[in-house]
């Protein structure tokens, strides 16, 4: 059984299955429902699941990141495959990957300035505080869908700048510790160019793709005509009918696909409450152009 997690019916829970037995039948209606759900699939009571469950289940949707850029010690002990994040200490030191996250929404799909782009991750619950610390989703094919005609054909044929020199420097506004990106890095990731709207390689549906906060430019635009136009259809794509909050639970599971979805944390406090929580990234089939489909 499926139900919504939205009113326009981006976002699906799929109730009463057990990813530690894997067998055909629960394949075929997990994949279903991922690739039905517009983006954002919850699976709750999982807290039986092994490390090798998870990376199991993650791996029926593409090929699972080893996490080689980060920290080591952020890495579960012999599952490189599993990052976890959160407010962990070991031994005085932090065993999971901390992001303070602020009370604006950052809204994003990730990485969409790495070529391959990573199409999608599976965030699992271990502990969750007892407030704050929800993560939003938005489904950017019914946002999509609900856009005027004239409004999709003006933003069909255009591309972006996807840059992390870009969203590295939006961050220092914020965090001047953070120093700027350096020149190893800046060759390893130039901007990249992305269409606006993008096709789905699997289900063919066509999406929004804007994530403001990687746009460096929108190519044939000035600033001040790109700029309106993004924040116009980032906050069209977040309006309530197309997102949900997903409060966390230990042992809740949500698998999103980044070439239809965005997402974006929220604080909590850490000085009082813990949390973990174990995230796996899936490389997979790239966005194609909707541009050249139409
Ligand atoms: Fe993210």
């Amino acid at each position: 059984m499926t139900s919504r997690l939205s009113e326009s019916g981006f976002g699906l829970e799929l109730q009463d299955v057990d990813l530690a037995d894997l067998n055909d039948q629960i394949i075929e209606r997990v994949t279903k429902a991922f690739y039905a759900s517009g983006g954002a699939l919850l699976i709750r009571n999982q807290e039986h699941l092994t490390p090798e469950n998870l990376r199991d289940f993650v791996a029926l949707f593409g090929t699972v990141e080893k996490n080689e850029k980060y920290n080591p010690d952020f890495l579960m002990p012999d599952f490189p495959e599993i990052l976890r994040l959160g407010n962990l200490m070991e031994n005085g030191k932090r065993a999971a990957l901390w992001i303070k996250s602020d009370d604006v929404l950052m809204w994003h799909s990730d990485d969409t300035f790495r070529d391959p782009q990573p199409i999608g991750s599976c965030l699992y619950c271990v502990t969750a505080p007892p407030t704050g610390a929800a993560t939003w989703f938005a489904g950017m094919t019914h946002a999509y869908q609900a856009l005027s005609d004239d409004l999709k054909k003006t933003i069909t044929p255009l591309t972006a700048l996807h840059s992390y020199d870009h969203l590295n420097e939006f961050l220092r506004l914020s965090n001047p510790h953070r120093p700027p990106l350096s020149e190893e890095l800046l060759k390893e990731l130039p901007p990249i160019e992305r269409p606006l709207v993008v096709k789905h390689p699997v289900t063919g549906k066509k999406a929004l793709y804007v994530t403001p906060i990687h746009m460096e430019s929108v190519n044939g635009m000035t600033e001040e005509d790109a700029r309106p136009l993004l924040n116009q259809l980032l906050v069209h794509a977040t309006q309530p009918q197309f997102t949900f909050a997903h409060a966390w639970k230990s042992g809740d599971l949500v698998l999103w696909d980044n070439r239809c979805a965005m997402h974006a944390p929220s604080p909590f406090d850490a000085d009082k409450h813990d949390r973990l929580m174990y995230r796996l990234t899936i490389n997979g089939e790239q966005i194609e152009s909707a541009a050249e489909q139409s």
